[in-house]
């Protein structure tokens, strides 16, 4: 256990929130022509840069004097434990400059089929971390020295101070995508006791327990997330922190607001910084800025790639695809930023383009979805 004693009296609670750093260790690839194309052709992250990126946001934490770093999962590329064992080193050494670390395991980081090495233009499998794993090596970053934890996940209650706790759910032991019912009674019991004490528990899931789009329910949202809102509302649990979604965004009720946390490493390298005083809670976007030009352009090729794939059979002129797809790439990486005003890309001429060819495709729908919560 590494951490300093700092004073938190009458000063507010300083959180860096991070997600879905995906982290590929060095060793784990060389950078060929087909490594370089699965990047591509994948979902934008900047993974060759993984390790300045991770290090970018600790030191960054240690900048703020942040009390804490709350990471909300996918902490590995899929899974392989030489990337889990790297950044555990990288934890250590933030978590010895004064800043605690808790996490949870994301749909990424355990008994995952997929953990590879891609060499030589090719992948071969790699050591996976199993949860048992993952439970050992990575206890020190919340779990261990926590209020209360769960015997059968990843999942514990940590004091962040005297007045404010973090009930850490994980959705991703075994029961892939749910917080098991178990773990749900082990949650009511540790919350009652925070009630009688008069704390007040922010959450924290890999998924989302809330929509965060149109577009991302289903797989997107923790399985029984209706099950544990109603927890969440019984015990006053008014915030809760997210991922998994690799998009910057929040959603709110009357009975919880959902900080979702982009993916580090993809598009413009969004974080949060929270604060929380007087029972209020303040989450603010940043952004990185270690390769933020290069994380854009990977993710506006990636959509530029996937959507030039959609409409290329559709008999439109190459200077107007060009043109939609140019657009469709912006309009993604602002709304992935979760940038105000998205509306004004509705006055484009390319969206006019979008309405005479591409009404049609799943783009154009997922667009106009944009623009539609935007008016609201
Ligand atoms: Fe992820
Ligand atoms: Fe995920």
């Amino acid at each position: 256990m590494f951490w300093k004693k700092r004073k938190t009296e009458n000063r507010p609670l300083k959180l860096v929130v991070t997600s879905d750093w995906h982290h590929l260790s060095p060793s784990m690839y060389d950078m060929d022509e087909e490594f370089r194309r699965m990047l591509i052709q994948g979902d934008g992250k900047l993974t060759e840069y993984s390790t300045e990126i991770i290090q970018g946001i600790l030191d960054e934490a240690v900048r703020e004097k942040a009390d804490a770093i709350l990471m909300c999962g996918d902490l590995t590329y899929d899974g392989d434990a030489v990337s889990l064992l790297e950044l555990k080193r990288m934890l250590e050494e933030v978590q010895k400059k004064g800043v605690k670390v808790f996490l949870i395991p994301g749909n990424h980081d355990t008994d995952n089929g997929f953990a590879c090495a891609y060499r030589n233009g090719t992948s071969e499998k790699a050591q996976m971390v199993s949860h048992a794993m993952f439970m050992e090596e990575m206890k020190e970053s919340g779990y261990a020295h926590a209020v209360s934890h769960d015997k059968n996940s990843f999942s514990y209650m940590q004091a962040l101070n005297e007045k404010v706790w973090l009930l850490a759910l994980d959705a991703n032991a075994g029961a892939y995508g749910m917080v098991r019912e178990s773990t749900m009674q082990w949650a009511e019991k540790v919350l009652a006791k925070a009630k009688r004490k008069g704390v007040m528990v922010l959450g924290m899931t890999h998924q989302n327990l809330l929509a965060q789009s149109q577009f991302m329910g289903d797989g997107f949202t923790v399985r029984n997330a209706p099950e544990i809102r109603n927890v969440f509302e019984k015990y006053d649990i008014r915030v809760n922190f997210s991922g998994h979604a690799h998009l910057q965004h929040h959603v709110c009720t009357d009975a919880l607001t959902e900080y979702c946390t982009g993916s580090l490493t993809v598009n413009k390298e969004c974080y949060g910084i929270v604060t929380v005083e007087n029972n209020g809670v303040k989450y603010e976007t940043k952004h990185l800025h270690v390769h933020e030009e290069q994380a854009r352009k990977r993710f506006m090729d990636t959509v530029f790639f996937q959507v030039r794939h959609t409409l290329e059979d559709k008999g439109i002129p190459e200077d107007i695809m060009k043109e939609m797809t140019d657009y469709a790439a912006r309009v993604n990486s602002a709304y992935f930023a979760e940038e105000d005003h998205l509306g004004k890309y509705r006055e484009e001429e390319a969206w006019r383009l979008w309405q005479m060819y591409g009404q049609e495709s799943f783009w154009y729908a997922y667009m106009c979805s944009f623009f539609s919560e935007a008016d609201t």
